[in-house]
């Protein structure tokens, strides 16, 4: 889905494709092409936090890759900062930071005080600046204190947190944070979300992929759902909800429910679709009801008789308008644009 051109955006991106060649055979040498991503355009605003959500294999990293400069476009072109990344990757690469989930990017055997000094050459951070720089950014991340220990016995959050430490060295004003939550414990996920927000606050320009709907749905402004290397969806978590066709939530916790009480449910007007789960002596019914239609009466009489033990009804998820747009796509199949 194109999106309209933001005046001065810090990230265009305008019909990037990549493909891979992958070699397949021995004696015989074949190549497959892969089309990892297939025209992807979008601009993100001036310190806006972009999310890119979508399944294994969508095509995200490889698209965080071309803004990033690791990786050179098949065709289409990007400017970060109004740089293009194919003719300017040195100006681009100054002034971005990237962080990914996962254990590589660090030196095991140093301290993160020194992997920080390491990095801080690296990105030409001026030597009589970088002291106070890594002192402020083990602050920020909460590593105060631990620096001068090696990284090897690090957590998997204080490795991320210090990940995102060098990410920033030299000020990026533009940030990729490609799954950096992965792995981490709820404690020190919420850590990192509340850190991502702040650098938000503070300005920064962010694009993040996640797997996790509800960081998603918290922190960003906007989302694009990419499934096999094409946007299906752009819009805010609130313009994402309301696009999919799906209505309130019902749960109701029922004692005695049998399966002729569960068609009887499955076939009301109004009802999608129907799962019961059994805990203990109950069963906790869900039910999805199409947009517009109040079902409390109808259940309710359904079940007369019967002892409810809660309802409760909830508004969709962005996981669920998620799950929705992906059902939309795979059901469209190759009639996506390519
Ligand atoms: N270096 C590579 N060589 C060949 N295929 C690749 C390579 N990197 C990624 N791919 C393929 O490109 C597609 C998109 O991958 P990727 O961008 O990593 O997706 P995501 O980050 O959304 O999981 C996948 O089918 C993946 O297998
Ligand atoms: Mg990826």
């Amino acid at each position: 889905m194109p999106d309209q051109g933001i005046a001065d955006a810090p990230i265009e991106a305008v019909d990037l494709r990549r493909t891979y060649r992958a070699h397949t055979g021995w004696l015989h040498r074949r190549y497959t092409d892969i089309e990892a991503v297939r025209g992807v355009s979008f601009s993100v605003a001036p310190g806006e936090l972009f999310g890119l959500l979508g399944p294994n294999g969508a095509g995200k990293t490889t698209t965080i890759k071309m803004l990033n400069t690791l990786l050179l476009p098949t065709s289409g072109s990007a400017r970060v900062l109004g740089y293009d990344v194919r003719s300017e990757p040195m100006a681009v690469r100054r002034r971005i930071g990237y962080v990914f989930g996962g254990d590589k990017g660090l030196y095991d055997r140093l301290s993160a005080e020194d992997n920080l000094r390491y990095f801080a050459e690296l990105y030409c951070v001026e030597p009589r600046d970088q002291r106070a720089r890594i002192g402020e950014l083990l602050e920020l991340v909460g590593l105060a204190g631990r620096e001068k220990e090696r990284v090897e016995g690090y957590s998997r959050g204080m490795r991320q947190r210090l990940h995102i430490a060098r990410g920033l060295l030299h000020r990026p004003p533009v940030l990729f944070l490609d799954e950096p939550s992965i792995g981490l414990d709820p404690v020190a996920a919420r850590e990192l979300r509340r850190m991502v927000a702040d650098l938000k606050y503070q300005g920064v320009t962010i694009v993040l992929t996640t797997h996790y709907m509800a960081e998603a749905d918290e922190l960003c402004d906007r989302i694009a759902v990419i499934d096999r290397g094409v946007i299906q969806a752009l819009g805010t978590p609130r313009e994402l909800k309301d696009r999919v066709d799906t209505g309130a939530v019902l749960e109701v916790e029922v004692v005695g429910a049998s399966p002729r009480h569960l068609s009887a449910l499955s076939v009301l007007p109004g009802a999608r679709d129907v799962r019961a789960a059994d805990r203990d002596d109950r069963k906790t019914i869900t039910i999805h009801a199409v947009k517009g239609a109040d079902l409390y009466a109808a259940v309710m009489s359904e079940l007369d008789g019967l002892s409810v033990t809660r309802f409760t009804s909830r508004e969709p998820t962005l996981e669920d308008a998620y799950l929705g747009i992906l059902t939309d796509a795979s059901e469209q199949g190759q009639s996506v644009a390519v």
